[in-house]
């Protein structure tokens, strides 16, 4: 069978891995597929950098636009990244009738319902693919873990750290005692965070995939917009330390539940008991957990990024396409559901979510102050499941509560600690994060 024509939009680090791997395990590669894929084209602005990397095998061109117009590409692989040229060239793309591979999760999370609607009207209706493995988890297959593996099942949740650059800065933080500040510059200079880390750390790069996980798990639209953001940036070493003396581990964690009321879809640092093997994944490494009614709790532990790593997402996509023959009808639908049974469920406000948390205050040490503070959370119907309390450091007349509770609703949590927080004996503002048992 004729090889499969690929062109290839953008050679950076993952793109140089795609022809890298491709060029080293191709007999392997082709003992799969049944037939050859080919780089035939490469678009770089960057043409010397692309031209060092894939020598004369492939026509490098500085225009993205010229690999879209070949008639005889059938795959366009997207690894530009970010929602502006890139949404584009995609759907130029899909409009000429070509395959699309992406590692952009930026891109399909928030214009992805656009993108695969626009994917399955394409070629007078017959279709094109629109794969992305290497857009969550880099190495990890959690999509065709959710796309094919676990499709007896009724997924109940998702929860995993799905992003590798606030995972090292949590693990350093841990394990050196530092403040989140120092440990980002060390990270920067490493070259593990990017220069301008902003998604990284703020959770947005997390909520993109865990926002593609979801719909994946559940059957919604993407819906990146009514996703809960919070990043580390605000987390404080000594609330690292709290958790351990506990027996958690403090993880940005990226969650959707389905419950009753809807679907909650969440990002935010997360106390996860130690004894998960979910807790013990440290450095740059991602894990995600998926819990399903008939599988149980199963976990995916992997390189979430790197040249390579992520080109083994980027080629296993390639292969799916090679392995059909030639209408998107014949393959697995891309969001693990039929299009047409896609269905609407609310995301719940973060407001309505359930969880447990961890609460620390700084407070007086004086008579009253934990029957004041208990009280104010027992009238609210909020449950203590573990309190520590130190003695004050000598010469200090204050020492900071450490509260574990069982579950209740945020908006009751919020009420009362603003009413906590009005007690003379409590010093500013209480450390509020959620926790999960990942049972
Ligand atoms: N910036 C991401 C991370 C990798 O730190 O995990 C690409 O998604």
């Amino acid at each position: 069978m004729k090889a499969l024509k690929v062109g290839l939009l953008g050679i950076g680090t993952v793109g140089s891995g795609v022809f890298t791997v491709l060029t080293r395990n191709q007999e392997e590669i082709v003992r799969r597929t049944g037939r050859g894929i080919e780089i035939n084209m490469v678009a770089d602005l960057d043409t010397a950098r692309a031209s060092a990397v894939v020598g004369t095998s492939a026509q490098v061109v500085n225009d993205a636009r010229a690999v879209i117009a070949n008639p005889d590409i059938d795959v366009v692989i997207e690894l530009i990244g970010g929602y502006g040229i890139a949404k584009a060239l995609v759907l130029e793309a899909i409009a000429a009738g070509k395959h699309v591979v992406t590692a952009n999760k930026a891109l399909l999370a928030v214009h992805g319902d656009e993108i695969f609607a626009a994917a399955a009207k394409a070629r007078n209706g017959q279709g094109v693919m629109v794969l992305f493995e290497a857009a969550v988890a880099g190495g990890i297959p959690i999509i065709k873990t959710l796309r094919e593996g676990l499709t007896a099942n009724r997924i109940q949740w998702v929860a995993g750290i799905i992003n590798g650059t606030t995972n090292f800065i949590l693990s350093e933080m841990r394990d050196k005692g530092l403040d989140f500040a120092t440990v980002l510059k060390q990270a920067q200079a490493l070259g593990y965070a990017e220069a301008d880390p902003t998604f990284d750390i703020e959770g947005v790069d997390a909520a993109h995939k865990a926002t593609l996980m979801s719909a994946m798990a559940f059957g919604i639209p993407v819906q990146f917009d009514k996703a809960y953001v919070e990043g580390i940036t605000k987390l404080g070493a000594e609330d690292i330390k709290y958790a351990e003396q506990l027996g958690y581990r403090i993880k940005l964690l990226g969650i959707s539940k389905r419950v009753s009321a809807g679907i909650e879809l969440r990002v935010h640092p997360t106390l996860i008991p130690t004894k998960r093997l979910i807790a013990n994944v440290e450095g740059a490494m991602n894990a995600v957990m998926v819990q399903g009614d008939a599988v149980g709790t199963t976990l995916y532990y992997g390189k979430g990024a790197g040249s390579e790593p992520t080109a083994s997402a980027v080629v296993a996509d390639l292969v799916d396409i090679a392995r059909m023959s030639g209408h998107a009808s014949q393959a697995t639908p891309v969001l693990a559901f039929q299009p047409a049974s896609v269905q609407a469920a609310p995301i719940l406000p973060i407001g309505q979510v359930v969880t447990s948390y961890y609460l620390r205050m700084r407070v007086s040490d004086e008579a009253g102050v934990l029957a004041k503070v208990t009280g104010i959370l027992a009238e609210a119907g909020i449950s203590i499941d573990a309190l520590i309390q130190h003695e004050a450091k000598d010469g200090e007349n204050q020492t900071d509560l450490i509260i574990l509770t069982h579950d209740c609703v945020e908006a009751t949590m919020d009420k009362a600690l603003h009413k906590v927080e009005t007690l003379s004996s409590v010093l500013g503002r209480v450390v509020k994060i959620r926790k999960e048992e990942l049972a």
